[in-house]
């Protein structure tokens, strides 16, 4: 939540800075800002609403040339969402400029003691506190200012979570950073550097990186940039090169961009799979630095993750339990950690994270290591701090999700969980290689599955037109139907602003029918007729049910299943999979249906009112 961006070096940082902030905006869209250094003095301009709204008061009195700058786009924890509490903020002597990042959470004693010593706080957030600390600590420090060392000093005060990036007026080509549990990333140019939440705000100037530690402080000059911890002793780091490039965060002629990562998902499955499994069906994911050995010794597994990825561990659990044997509990991260969950050394959990920041899911898997278990990280972020602190990860391969509604990232993280449980049922021998290869046989063929319903989504579409003026839609399934109908009620919560609920099945009778009346529509997933027949003739007496009290039906069902075609209003076909894998292309249709139907209530599909991409705050 919240973007960052700092910029030294030879170019135009407001230039720099904003084009940093376009990349980051999913982060947060309730305010965006400015800071620049020019002449010894401030130049700041901050602005309520999208960045859209700060470009154009840029363009109407636009800053002076400078070379180093700040800005940010905030998503609102403490204080309404107006100019006022947009980043960056001030000292009283408008000497510092600092933006943030998460929550200080004892902010509230740091304002009331910094009032008493006069200063003038003038907006209602923690970050303020910030600007007058360093203030404080500026001054202490007498001649020669060292802003890295007035950081360091205001850090160790601070408690809670916090990206900070600061600029000083005497400190020209200075920017200085600090991280505790949320993410800042170093972007090394030449004769320029940049710092990010992300390394797509700086992705189309250069793709090294260097992460960036627990309670850390850099400082960025125009040649150098220099890490220590917060006691000021030199800090270790880890550079890497970002192995996609600036092409891969634009929309690339969709009008959205979760339209174009929907639409990527057919390459993002195969990529995650791409290398991880041999034409002999054998996996090979020496990668996850987890040795045969350690996962022979699991007894039980349990995944943590939030929202969509949930969902994905929720497919997931059927899967692993399936093939390993091995029990499997799928919790909410922000319930985990709170429940004193059963843990012990044998224990492998399970951090599924897109972006690697969520703080729930960070907080879980902690918890989890302090208890003695191994944790195992899936993650489509490089460098983010949810694989970093975990003993072993696997990457997906989505390549960079931007939407805040997650598309590509959830189909990759069912996959990279599928990988997980095969992998260890080949470590552990509960599958013979021909069983193994058999499943691996199927998932290689879902990239071509997935391209195939994504050619026929226009009736889904013209669909969500027709339905755009509804108030609630219902969501059905059962098996691995069940999260897919969980899935469906979330993209179509997030993005179209309206009541969605999925329901199990076996369910529907204990409750949820009571919503049934005439013409309310109903998205049932019907699982495959082939293998699992009870479970396919359930669904399908449920959708008679709900018929008959008038729900109109939607119904997700297999090529060739006749067996619905009397009790589907509107059915949309997808290719034939075994039960296990069909969410790879089940999922598809109802991406399809929320993103259209947000579009026709004229909603921004990318940027849903409240949410941010990337929650790094608990
Ligand atoms: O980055 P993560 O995968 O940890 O994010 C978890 C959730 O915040 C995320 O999946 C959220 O539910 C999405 N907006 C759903 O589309």
């Amino acid at each position: 939540m919240c973007g960052i961006v700092g910029y030294v070096g030879e170019g135009s940082a407001l230039n720099m800075v904003i084009e940093g902030l376009r990349r980051l905006e999913y982060r947060g869209y309730d305010s965006a800002g400015v800071a620049v250094l020019v002449d010894g003095k401030l130049e700041t301009d901050k602005r309520a609403g999208k960045l859209a709204n700060l470009e154009a008061s840029l363009q109407e009195q636009p800053l002076p040339h400078s070379t180093t700058g700040i800005g940010h786009t905030r998503w609102a924890t403490h204080g309404a969402p107006n100019d006022r509490n947009a980043h960056p903020h001030l000292d009283c002597t408008r000497s510092v400029a600092v933006i943030h990042n998460g929550i200080i959470e004892n902010f509230a004693e740091l304002r009331a003691d910094l009032e008493e010593r006069g200063h003038q706080l003038s907006s209602e957030t923690d970050t303020e506190a910030v600007a007058h600390l360093l203030e404080e600590e500026v001054a202490s420090l007498g001649d020669g200012l060292d802003l890295a060392e007035a950081m360091r000093r205001v850090c160790r005060q601070l408690e809670g979570a916090f990206t900070l990036v600061a600029v000083h007026v005497d400190a020209p080509d200075v920017v200085v950073g600090a991280r505790r549990n949320s993410p800042l990333v170093v972007g090394r140019g030449d004769g320029e550097n940049f710092l990010a939440s992300d390394v797509a705000a700086f992705i189309a100037h250069t793709r090294e990186a260097v992460e960036l530690g627990q309670d850390q402080v850099v400082e960025l000059r125009r040649d150098g940039v220099t890490v220590t911890t917060f006691d000021g002793a030199p800090a270790a780091t880890h550079g890497y090169h970002v192995d996609w490039d600036a092409s891969a965060a634009e929309k690339g002629g969709y009008d959205y961009f979760m339209l174009k990562e929907i639409a990527e998902q057919p390459q993002a499955v195969a990529d995650t799979m791409l290398g991880r499994v041999g034409r002999d069906g054998r996996l090979h994911l020496d990668e996850m630095r987890l040795s045969d050995d350690e996962l022979r010794e699991v007894d039980k597994i349990i995944i943590v993750a939030c929202g969509t990825a949930f969902h994905a561990g929720l497919v997931a659990k059927y899967a692993i339990e399936h093939w390993t044997r091995i029990p499997c509990e799928v919790e909410l991260s922000s319930e985990f950690r709170y429940r004193d969950p059963v843990l012990t050394t044998r224990t492998l959990v399970v951090a599924i994270s897109q972006s690697g920041e969520t703080m729930d899911t960070l907080m879980a898997l902690r918890h989890a290591r302090e208890q003695g278990s191994r944790v195992l990280a899936i993650c489509n972020t490089n460098g983010s701090t949810i694989p970093r602190e975990s003993d072993a990860v696997l990457y997906t391969h989505a390549g960079p999700e931007v939407a805040v509604a997650s598309t590509k990232g959830y189909l990759t993280q069912i996959v990279a969980c599928f990988l997980v449980g095969l992998y260890l049922a080949q470590v552990r021998g509960n599958k013979y290689g021909d069983e193994i290869k058999s499943v691996v046989d199927d998932l290689r063929k879902m990239p071509d599955k997935v391209a195939a319903v994504l050619e026929r989504m226009e009736p889904v579409r013209a669909l969500a037109r027709e339905l755009r003026d509804c108030t609630s839609v219902l969501f059905l399934g059962r098996h691995v139907g069940y999260p897919t109908a969980l899935e469906g009620a979330l993209k179509l919560k997030e993005l179209a602003y309206m009541h969605a609920e999925g329901f199990a099945g076996g369910e529907l009778k204990h409750g949820p029918i009571a919503l049934i009346e005439e013409g309310v529509p109903v998205i049932a997933v019907v699982p495959s007729s082939l293998g699992r027949g009870s479970l396919h003739d359930k669904v399908v007496s449920n959708i008679q049910e709900i018929r008959a009290r008038g729900a109109r039906t939607i119904v997700i069902a297999e090529e060739g299943d006749e067996g619905v075609v009397p009790y589907a209003d509107h059915l949309v076909r997808v290719p034939s999979s075994p039960t296990l894998l069909q969410p790879l292309v089940t999922t598809i249709p109802l991406q399809v249906f929320a993103a259209e139907m947000a579009a026709a209530r004229g909603h921004d599909v990318d940027q849903p009112r409240n949410l941010a991409k990337s929650v790094t705050v608990e």
